[in-house]
């Protein structure tokens, strides 16, 4: 016999429409669902046999391409890998809202545009170095473990809109572009290091972080920005502590030498 049998969800979904609505309002929807129904099945249902005009972003279905990250029940999680059942309330209810901290284009549809200009100031591509090997380029298993993962980040945007320094300064360049920024500055076929650290050793970068966590908290991925945005934190002091010291070396070597009587 399946176990697999029906329950009924409410969903309760955040809508806006730019065009028709002064501001957001919660819309609900009851739908048969099974332990197999995902967030993002529900909403599926609900547009194609409820109501065609809910807007919300997905593409992969399978927790890869980040597109789907909402806000659901005060958490951002990615909504196409997470079985419905597991936040329903007692009263069978589920609250969907965009994601927090970013302008709403419409219903579950937020603008990122800020979240890809700051992931563009610490030059997220690998630049490389000058004299790179005939062949594959090398790395220690130590080095790959250094790297703490960091690599698996795929750009949902869930940790950037969880972090309240986000939401309130803008300038901020965020845990999503610093822990690229880390997986950077710490891969030893990178030749950019200098220049992103200058970049993120800034009130606006690794010294803005208030060390909330919720980054860490809304990572679908089990990433931890924190520990990358202290690490950073470390590597701009030195920097900034040889910088300094190179200008005091080279101001003594630009004073006037003593003449001798
Ligand atoms: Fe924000 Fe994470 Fe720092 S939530 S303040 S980036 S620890
Ligand atoms: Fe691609 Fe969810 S639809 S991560």
């Amino acid at each position: 016999m399946s176990t697999n049998t029906s329950n009924t969800a409410i969903v309760r979904v955040q809508r806006f429409n730019p065009d028709d609505d002064k501001k957001p309002y919660i819309q609900e929807y009851s739908l048969a669902v099974t332990r197999d129904t995902t967030i993002l099945d529900a909403l599926h249902e609900i547009k194609t046999h409820q109501d065609g005009g809910l807007t919300f972003r997905r593409s992969c279905r399978h927790a890869i391409c980040g597109s789907c990250a909402m806000n659901v029940n005060g958490k951002n999680m990615l909504v196409c890998n997470t079985p419905i059942n597991h936040h329903l309330d007692g009263k069978g209810r589920v609250t969907i809202r965009p994601l927090p901290y970013l302008p709403v284009i419409k219903d579950l549809v937020v603008d990122r545009t800020s979240f890809w200009e700051q992931y563009l100031r610490v030059k997220p591509w690998l630049i490389p170095l000058e004299n790179v090997p005939d062949k594959e380029y090398r790395m220690s298993p130590a080095e790959v473990a250094a790297l703490n993962d960091a690599e698996k980040c795929i750009m949902c945007g869930a940790c950037y809109s969880a972090c309240t320094v986000v939401g309130t300064n803008k300038k901020y360049i965020g845990p999503h572009a610093l822990l690229k920024a880390f997986l950077r500055v710490l891969d030893p076929r990178d030749a950019g290091v200098d220049e992103r650290l200058q970049e993120v050793g800034t009130g606006e970068g690794v010294y803005r972080c208030h060390t909330i966590f919720n980054c860490i908290d809304a990572c679908p991925k089990n990433l931890d920005p924190t520990k990358a945005i202290e690490t950073l934190r470390g590597l701009a002091a030195k920097r900034q502590a040889y910088e300094a010291s190179k200008q005091a070396r080279q101001q003594t070597l630009t004073e006037p030498v003593p003449v001798k009587e």
